[in-house]
Formats: structure tokens, sequence, C-alpha cells
């Protein structure tokens, strides 16, 4: 396939993502990046998430609002919340959901990935939840599918995940009300999280008063001064005053030199631990996308205190997730009520 890994000091730059990702009454087709859409998109996806999360309270946990169509999750990476809340989600709209074992498909086998699409189109498949390790390969698989089908990126390279992100917008929605008033400070690696792109963008989009990054110079992409982010290099004086956090996992798989001198050392400086944690404001919210490397980027008692929101997130995925297939794939694209289901 043609997306290559991208060299760890640059980004994947998707060269017609706004073009690509919505269609001519500039709706949304596929669901690629947060990079680019507009607040009003944004903001109608946490509509249609929050119009969804009483499904899972239902006693029948289900919608009919996908119902006929075929899904296929691609997962080319490994996963936990991400696969199971995509299928989740489009289990609860009705929809008939395959997840391809990439170990045992014939992608294993040499297989190539449009090959492996062009097979799954000609068995009606309308939608593709794509996770791989190469940055882009979901514009890829984006520009080759047909018209009528859609593609949601599960998280590319070290690119984007724009699902997480938008659960993460919910999550903070929900528990704040407004972004115009929020300082947010992304902790730890900025340089492979494609969590933290993806946030970053939506965040200034939404107008977050301040968003902040925090991290070792190493774990810095060279293009941070034009993501619009505030740089701190000590975690006391960057939590000073922030409204949100979000702890980033070390992510050891893409590291491909010594960007740190060890873990220990790194959890001193930039661990999150209740003492760390009081320089921030008190209703401060603490948020991880998971999964957690707990006594690497933060203590036991702050992933499970009081100030935590992580499981919510987690939660939170599915009612998000159910919003992103039904925009991209509902019967009108229109505004979701899913009441009148
Ligand atoms: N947050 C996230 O993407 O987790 P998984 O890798 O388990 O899907």
């Amino acid at each position: 396939m043609s997306p290559s890994k991208q060299p760890a000091s640059t980004s994947f730059k998707a060269p017609d993502s706004s073009r690509l990702q919505l269609d001519e009454q500039g709706r949304l087709r596929h669901f690629l990046t947060t990079e680019g859409l507009s607040k009003d998109t944004l903001i109608e996806i946490m509509d249609a998430a929050e119009s969804f999360s009483s499904v899972g309270n239902q006693a029948v946990k289900k919608v009919p609002v996908l119902r006929g169509k075929t899904i296929v999750n691609l997962f080319f990476e490994n996963s936990t919340r991400t696969r199971t809340t995509f299928e989740l989600a489009a289990k609860r709209l009705s929809a008939d959901v395959i997840n391809l074992n990439i170990a045992t498909s014939a992608a294993a086998k040499g297989e190539s990935i449009l090959d492996t699409i062009r097979n799954l189109e000609a068995m009606h498949a309308d939608m593709f939840v794509v996770r791989h390790s190469d940055s882009g390969a979901a514009h890829f698989i984006a520009r080759h599918v047909a018209p009528h089908v859609s593609v949601i990126n599960a998280g590319d390279g070290q690119h984007a995940h724009p699902t997480q992100a938008m659960l993460d917008m919910f999550t903070i929605r929900r528990v704040k009300k407004q972004f115009t008033n929020l300082k947010v400070a992304i902790i730890g690696d900025i340089l492979h999280s494609r969590v933290a792109r993806s946030q970053i963008h939506a965040l200034n989009t939404l107008g977050a008063k301040e968003v902040r990054v925090i991290a070792p110079k190493t774990l810095l992409p060279s293009d941070t001064n034009s993501l619009g982010v505030h740089v701190y290099g000590d975690l006391k004086t960057g939590l000073k005053g922030v409204d949100v956090i979000v702890m980033l996992r070390l992510q050891r798989e893409r590291m491909s030199g010594a960007l740190l001198p060890s873990e220990h050392e790194y959890f001193q400086c930039f661990g999150l631990t209740e003492e760390k944690l009081a320089y921030a404001k008190p209703d401060v919210m603490v948020m991880h996308p998971g999964p957690i490397n707990r006594g690497v980027e933060m203590d036991a008692a702050v992933a499970d205190g009081k100030l935590s929101v992580i499981l919510q997130q987690v939660a939170n995925g599915i009612a998000v997730r159910m919003a992103v297939m039904t925009l991209t794939l509902g019967p009108n694209r229109t505004v979701i009520d899913a009441d009148n289901y």
C-alpha cells in the first residue's frame, strides 16, 4: 500500500482532508480528521451523541437507525476501547458488523489493502472503520472506495484519532458545559500522539481559551509552533490554573531512538501525582485516552481518583461513535434525534 510510515519528526498532512471527508452539501461523508472541520460540524457530532447517550440505558439497547447497513471493522493495529466501542455503537444502531481478524485474514498472505477493500465492497460493505499504523491509511482507503461507502479513521499512525478527540470533547462539554473559558493541558508524548493532534485541532476550533502542551523537548513534534498551543517544559508551571488535564501514554512502539533517559526519570518530571495535581484548579478534570501505564505517566491514585473521568470517556465513546456513524451513513444525514426512531 502507498501510505508509508512518517518519520517521527514530521507530521502527515492529508492533501485534501476537508474536500475528501465532506460531501457536496458540506456534510460528513467520511470522518478522517478533526483538522479543518467547522465548529458547527463538531457541535453537530456532540449534539447527536447527546441524543444517542440514553440508548445504553434502555432495556433493549438498540435503535434502528442503520438497520440493513454493513459495517466492517478493519483493525491492523491493536485496540481494546476503540474497536469494542465501534462494534457496540454499530450494534446499538442495528447495523450488521464484521470484525475482520487481520492476523488470520488474507492480508497475512500478502493481499494488498485495496484488494481487501474491493473484496469487502463486493460483499456490499457500507462502511469501513480503519485503524492502521501508517499515517494516511484511512485517507488512502477513502480515496478509493465506492461513492456510497464511508470510511471512519479509528487511528492512523501518529496523525489523527478523530473519534477519540470527539469523545474527549463530548466528555469535557458534559462536565464543563462550554469551551471558551477553559485552559486545557495535554501532557506527555505529544510527538507520537494522534490523539493530541486531533484534540488540539478540535479544542482550537471550539474556542478553548488556552491549549497547553507539557512535555520534554524530545517528545514535541517539529511543527509544534504551528499547532496553536502554549509549550511548557515544567509540569508544575504548566498545570497552574488549568481546567482540564489530558495525560498521554508513552508510545514506546513508535519510538525509534532513545528519546528518554528512563521511565523512572520521566515519571519524576512528567508523571501526574496527587501532589502535582494540586497545582491545577480544584475542579480540574483528569483525562487519559487509554491504555494507561500506571506509574509511568500517572499515579494509580490519580487515575482512579475523584477527579478522573477516564472511564466516562470510554462510556461516552459509544454514543460519539454512534453519532459519527449515523452522520456519515445515516438515511438522511440530517439532524439526529434518537427519540424519533
Ligand atoms: N484510546 C484508544 O485508542 O484505545 P485503544 O487503543 O484501546 O483503542
